[in-house]
């Protein structure tokens, strides 16, 4: 018998990765029935890389002729983006829900936190582009670690884990869809022996350059930007309707909830890159910096 919640110290590996035993579920249905069409994007990271980010800006990005000028009837301004992108797995397939597609038009835009080896197979078996968001292990660690332990309550956190012991787990691999690093390496991978069909994005990358990281991603879904939308304000305005500032300080996202009583909130904590120098002491930063090191070594990834 498999329980309800989060529990934190039920993680299950599943091919090589740590689930909940909540997580471990939807997981397995959404391989088992998720139907991939050719022309779907699926939005992957490890929790708290950007998905918020990155689902917004691509929700942006394929509707921009269909709300011009980002007016007031843009659904990014009365929605979360989590409810615009669902998770396959943790939207679609969660406590046995079988998957609702009658309200998507093509291309579907999907998130999932799924690593590349559990990937239902109609996703591997189909030429639907993969766009993978990574962010530094420090960072993530640091977010996820307020994110489970501080954010989340009601019984979806994983708890009360001190941010020693959850950065003990951590660098042993033990975190939510973890191992971190082969995470990461498994779509790295994928990305430089099908750069047509995954594209590897760094969150610290778009918040240093945005305009170029949004161009690349447009490019690689086959809506580039034209010239004039990139002189007349279109480019700028979707990087301004998603920046967090934007998105943290909209009504819904201050006040709302996902159907199970989270709040949206939870999403937006500081948006910043380096807040890790901020909770982990020197020690931890030297640890973290040698495992990723060690665990990346020799194939041409570097945070
Ligand atoms: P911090 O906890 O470091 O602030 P995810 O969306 O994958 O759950 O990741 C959440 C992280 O992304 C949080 O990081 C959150 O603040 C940050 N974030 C959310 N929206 C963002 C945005 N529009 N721009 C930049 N960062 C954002």
């Amino acid at each position: 018998p498999i329980e309800k919640g989060w529990v934190a110290n039920h993680l299950h590996q599943y091919q090589g990765f740590w689930h909940t035993t909540r997580q471990l579920q939807a997981v397995l249905a959404c391989r088992r029935h998720f139907q991939a069409e050719d022309s779907d994007i699926l939005l992957v990271t490890t929790p708290k890389s950007g998905t918020t980010w990155l689902k917004a800006i691509v929700f942006a990005l394929m509707n921009r002729d269909q709300y011009p000028n980002n007016n007031d009837l843009h659904p990014l301004l009365s929605e979360n983006p989590h409810v615009l992108v669902p998770f396959i797995e943790l939207g679609l397939y969660i406590d046995g829900q079988v998957g609702d597609f009658t309200t998507f038009t093509s291309p579907r835009l999907f998130g999932t936190h799924l690593p590349f080896v559990s990937l239902p197979d109609s996703v591997k078996n189909s030429p639907c582009k993969l766009v993978y968001l990574c962010r530094n292990p420090k960072d993530t660690f640091v977010s996820l670690w307020h994110f489970t332990n501080k954010l989340r309550t009601n019984g979806i956190g994983m708890g009360t884990n001190s941010l020693e012991a959850s950065f003990d787990k951590f660098t042993r691999g033990v975190s939510l869809y973890g191992p971190f690093w082969d995470h990461v390496l498994g779509y790295w991978k994928e990305s430089l022996e099908n750069p047509d069909r995954v594209l590897f994005l760094k969150y610290e990358d778009m918040k240093e350059q945005p305009k170029v990281q949004v161009l690349k991603l447009a490019k690689f879904l086959e809506r580039p930007f034209l010239l004039e939308e990139e002189t007349n304000g279109v480019l700028d305005g979707i990087l301004k309707l998603c920046s967090f500032e934007n998105l943290s300080n909209l009504e819904v996202n201050k006040t709302g909830k996902l159907a199970s009583g989270e709040n949206y909130k939870t999403f937006f904590r500081r948006g910043e890159v380096g807040d890790a120098k901020n909770h982990l002491t020197p020690q931890m930063i030297a640890k973290l910096d040698r495992i990723t090191q060690e665990k990346l070594h020799g194939y041409g990834l570097k945070f």
